[in-house]
């Protein structure tokens, strides 16, 4: 065992010295079986361990957060990351099977014990991924059930309205709206949405009001020609990716953009001057998979329109449109189609106070 400090190794016995060796370096183990043997050894193999220092937390998207600030998560941190060692996977790894595993004891549930066997195929962190999305729909779930309980006029924030609908079949009160600001899919499966969306603007939008919406890059001609058959063409924006640079394999292109298109109903309002590229901030991912930043919705609509005025999302996913709108003053609509969508939705703006 050359990877594991020797001092460490001659102060353990010998049944778990064979244990990691046996078990854990010779074996080529599944994920669950990582973290069934990781709850086996770790006890045991702690009492030869010492904590390590307090460490920082780690802020990226995907890793389990390192806060280290207690004795004892340093303590099983420490023995862990040998353990992780003898299996021949990063601690992280291991920490992900870990938690899956933890999760599926916890809950007691077929859900999650699926979880568990699905990890095998998928890997600890898509498993992991999976895991927190289905704690974050458990807590949006179960705030929603709370907030269902209140008088309906206090749930919201004054001037925001959601509906759990197709944006295609909503019956909205207004049809004046003064800017839509949306995301919508981009694969090519959703093209025909596209032409819906910009038939449903041209009604929707009082004169002069303005649509912007974010493009995908492999469909963004079709997209934009389809808006631009009920809209006029205004100008072309775009904000700088945050985060990591995704390649297209098929063009050899690495994309550091995302486009979004702006349109208006008739001949434009006048508004603010604004720049027509920003750098990007990374979104919640934590509240939807494709969560956008709420600082771009916050730019585009501060520039476009006034306190006041009324803003529409019709695919508002996690709700970032209608947060933004509200913190600016603004009155905002929001339309989800998806049951979980638009519970976590709900509760992330009855959480807002203006
Ligand atoms: C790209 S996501 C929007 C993410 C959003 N910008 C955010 O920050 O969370 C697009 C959303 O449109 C919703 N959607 C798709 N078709 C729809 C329809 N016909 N009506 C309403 N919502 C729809 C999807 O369920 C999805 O949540």
């Amino acid at each position: 065992m050359k990877s594991l400090p020797t001092d460490l190794l001659r102060k353990l016995p010998v049944s778990l010295r064979i244990e990691l060796e046996e078990n854990l370096q010779r074996k080529n183990l599944t994920p669950s079986e990582m973290a069934t043997a990781h709850e086996r050894i770790e006890p045991e193999l702690r009492r030869f361990v010492k904590p390590g220092r307090p460490r920082e937390r780690r802020t990226d998207d995907d890793e389990i957060p390192q806060v280290l600030g207690n004795t004892d998560e340093r303590h099983e941190h420490e023995t862990s990351r040998i353990i992780a060692k003898c299996l021949g996977v990063s601690g992280p790894t291991l920490d992900k099977a870990v938690k899956v595993a933890r999760a599926a004891t916890k809950h007691g549930t077929k859900k999650y014990s699926d979880l568990v066997k699905e990890m095998d195929r998928i890997g600890p962190s898509v498993a992991y991924s999976k895991l927190k999305n289905y704690e974050i729909q458990e807590e949006a779930e179960s705030k929603f059930e709370e907030l269902s309980r209140k008088d309906p006029s206090t749930q919201l924030p004054k001037g925001a309205h959601l509906f759990n609908a197709d944006f295609r079949k909503a019956e909205l009160p207004s049809s004046s709206f003064d800017m839509i600001f949306v995301d919508p899919p981009y694969g090519r499966e959703y093209l025909g949405l596209w032409d819906g969306l910009g038939k449903w603007a041209q009604y929707w939008l009082g004169e002069g009001g303005f649509l912007m919406a974010y493009t995908g890059h492999e469909w963004r001609l079709q997209q934009e020609n389809s808006l631009a058959k009920y809209l006029e063409w205004y100008h072309p924006c775009g904000v700088l990716n945050s985060g990591h640079t995704a390649l297209i394999w098929k063009k050899s292109i690495k994309v550091r953009h995302k486009p979004l298109c702006l349109f208006s109903k008739g001949k434009p309002r006048k508004h603010q001057q604004f720049f027509d590229f920003l750098t990007g901030e990374p979104g919640n991912k934590e509240l939807h998979p494709w969560s956008q930043s709420e600082m771009e919705a916050k730019y585009y609509i501060e520039k476009l329109t006034k306190p006041g005025d009324i803003i529409l999302d019709p695919m508002m996913g996690s709700g970032t449109t209608v947060a933004a709108g509200l913190r600016l003053g603004r009155r905002a609509f929001g339309i989800e189609i998806d049951p979980s969508t638009y519970k976590r939705a709900y509760t992330r703006i009855a959480e807002i106070s203006i």
